[in-house]
């Protein structure tokens, strides 16, 4: 990340889980920089800004557990103020106790002891949202409790909610404000960035804009950048911003029709381009055959990722030649979780490879040859920034495709089952996990990716059948992920009867394979276009699985459209029965498709996508 001297910055430090990333877009509401930092990084750079605020984490602070961070910055004059483990390690630091045990879960009452700048413009008694094991049970000298926690009427009071230092500047809250149940957490948040740090609240879209603009002419000089326009979010609002900068001429856009895309997808991205204006150096090269040779036999997901993203690469580079680009800089549309997400923090497991994070793209980043203006933003600020730009209200809220598009959705396989004798007791246990819900299941012998507890997992899915609604899908689900081991997703069977056998098929990245799932991802987007839907749903992908149904030959696909804010945690959406009933007609007529089934799962525990 590039350091930003002109705006007063706070350091939101990452102790892993989901939190620093929800804390960083809440400070940036308040118009101040946050940047995402480790516990381990060095005190001269924590000395460059003008607050910090450890985050919550899944580490137990009462059994010393991550203690391993930086404690120099407690020496440093510089405001801090930690949320729930953030806020143990500031008690115990100072002389308090930290005990395991005392817990609270779900909506608090605080009530505050005494006005404090803190809490200036709030009630005296505010909901917050707990979520702890450990509990702070005393404070050091210098400290003092700010308020307190009552959880029902005749509770006693949950002590020590809010703690701090005024002397030392030093705060902590037990409760987690950058959560929205925490109804005022934005104004926390905002009064310790303002009233305790006296941070200016100048870091504003427009500034962004105007920043970005100069060093973009600054970093490229006198030549040109290269950009491949995938018609996404990201890619389109960084195209914009080059051509605000560098002028139409000096801008070069590439698209790639890399044979994983939507269907008709290439001729709607030319179009829009055209639309925009941007259509004087806009290139189009279909290089379906190349990906295709390139991914030919490939079954494992981490490899079709890296041959997708090394063939990105070659065909770019031989494009340029061809055009007779020359000493051009690569522009990306990469966005700042991009940038932390691939092995940036030592606490998440790499859940996936970034494609614009791959080797070769570091290498030239390292070589100074690339330039990537959103890399400071979140997904909800470059949309902010399109808007600003005049980019068409439809194309900001496309829904988010991935870089290696439907290659990631198109599961391949060997034909071979894995883990046959897990499958044989996973079997009847999730009969009898759904028989008091009138349900019948069974694993599909293949697996997908999921997370739990942060970390990767590999596992089955199981489809569920039978007449039931959303709610007891839900609790269905639940209990089979709380009973049954080796199970990350659920599915709820779509057709009529439940399948009585499945298998696996081999299969690979074909050009056949691709247009079936090109197809049933269509009938899914205009699905969902035609009954009002599309706004309310913040991806979809449509999978297509290699397994046989009942001796068919044939696939199943699987709907899976969810909720989500920022992609870290994602729900199930739950969609009409009319339209289900269109899909289930209109999918399982197309030759190919034996099965069709919809993914209840919440992430964690799957992923949204299946690879
Ligand atoms: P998961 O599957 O990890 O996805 O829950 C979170 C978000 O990331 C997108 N995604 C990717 N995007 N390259 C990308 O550019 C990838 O390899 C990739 N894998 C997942 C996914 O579509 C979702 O929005």
């Amino acid at each position: 990340m590039q350091h930003d001297l002109n705006h007063d910055r706070i350091a939101v430090v990452d102790f892993g889980g989901q939190y620093a990333h929800l804390i960083a877009t809440k400070v940036r509401r308040s118009k101040v920089l946050a940047e995402i930092r480790q516990p381990e990084d060095s005190t001269d750079i924590f000395r460059q800004y003008k607050g910090i605020i450890l985050s919550g984490s899944p580490a137990l602070s009462s059994f010393g557990e991550d203690s391993a961070y930086n404690k120099e910055i407690y020496d440093l004059d510089i405001p801090i103020l930690g949320f729930c483990f953030g806020h143990q390690e500031i008690a115990k630091h100072y002389g308090g106790a930290v005990v395991n045990g005392k817990q609270e879960w779900g909506h608090a009452d605080l009530h505050i002891n005494h006005d404090h700048p803190l809490f200036a413009g709030l009630g005296k008694v505010e909901q917050v949202w707990m979520s702890h094991f450990d509990s702070v049970t005393a404070v050091g000298p210098d400290f003092e409790e700010l308020g307190h926690t009552i959880l029902g009427a005749g509770s006693p009071p949950h002590r020590f909610a809010a703690i701090g230092s005024d002397k030392l500047r030093r705060y902590g809250f037990q409760f987690h404000p950058e959560v929205d149940d925490t109804l005022h957490g934005n104004e926390m948040i905002a009064n310790f960035v303002r009233n305790i740090c006296g941070c200016l609240p100048t870091w504003t879209m427009d500034s962004y804009v105007t920043e970005q603009i100069a060093r973009i002419r600054d970093q490229v000089g006198d030549r040109s950048v290269f950009l491949l326009a995938s018609g996404g979010v990201d890619s389109t609002v960084a195209a914009r911003l080059f051509s605000e900068a560098l002028g139409p001429d000096r801008l070069n856009l590439l698209h790639v029709d890399n044979g994983l895309m939507r269907k008709d997808e290439s001729a709607g991205v030319i179009e829009m381009f055209r639309d925009m204006g941007l259509d004087r150096n806009f290139h189009f090269i279909d290089a379906t055959d190349t990906f295709l040779e390139a991914l030919a036999g490939k079954i494992e997901p981490e490899d079709k990722r890296r041959a997708i993203g090394d063939t990105f690469i070659t065909v770019f580079e031989s494009e340029a030649k061809r055009l007779g680009i020359e000493d051009h800089l690569l522009g990306q549309g990469t966005i700042y979780p991009d940038t932390i997400e691939t092995g940036g923090t030592k606490r998440a497991d790499t859940i996936k490879t970034h494609h614009n994070r791959v080797p070769i793209i570091e290498e030239m980043i390292a070589a100074g040859k690339v330039v990537e203006p959103l890399a400071d933003l979140y997904k909800v600020e470059v949309r902010e920034l399109g808007e600003m730009l005049g980019i068409a209200h439809d194309m900001i809220w496309r829904h988010p495709f991935p870089g290696p598009g439907l290659g990631v959705r198109l599961l391949c396989s060997d034909g071979r089952i894995e883990d046959a004798d897990a499958l044989e007791t996973i079997a009847p246990a999730v009969m009898g996990a759904l028989a008091k819900y009138g349900l019948t299941g069974a694993p599909v012998p293949i697996k997908s990716v999921g997370v739990k507890a942060d970390l990767r997992s590999y596992e089955h899915p199981v489809l569920i059948h039978g007449d039931a609604d959303w709610d007891i899908l839900a609790e269905a689900s639940g209990t089979i992920f709380k009973t049954v081991d080796g199970i990350n997703r659920t599915l709820w069977n779509l057709t009529d009867t439940m399948p009585g056998s499945f298998k696996p098929l081999a299969a690979t990245m074909t050009r056949d394979r691709l247009d079936l799932l090109r197809e049933c991802d269509h009938l899914m987007m205009e699905g969902l276009r035609n009954h009002g839907l599309y706004g309310e749903i913040w991806q979809c992908p449509t999978v297509l699985v290699p397994v046989e149904i009942d001796g068919t030959g044939q696939e199943l696909c699987i709907l899976r459209p969810i909720h989500s804010e920022r992609a870290m945690t994602a729900t199930a959406a739950r969609l009409p029965h009319d339209l289900l009933e269109e899909l289930r007609a209109a999918i399982t007529a197309l030759p190919g498709i034996s099965g069709l089934a919809y993914d209840l799962t919440s992430k964690p525990p799957g992923t949204i996508e299946w690879e």
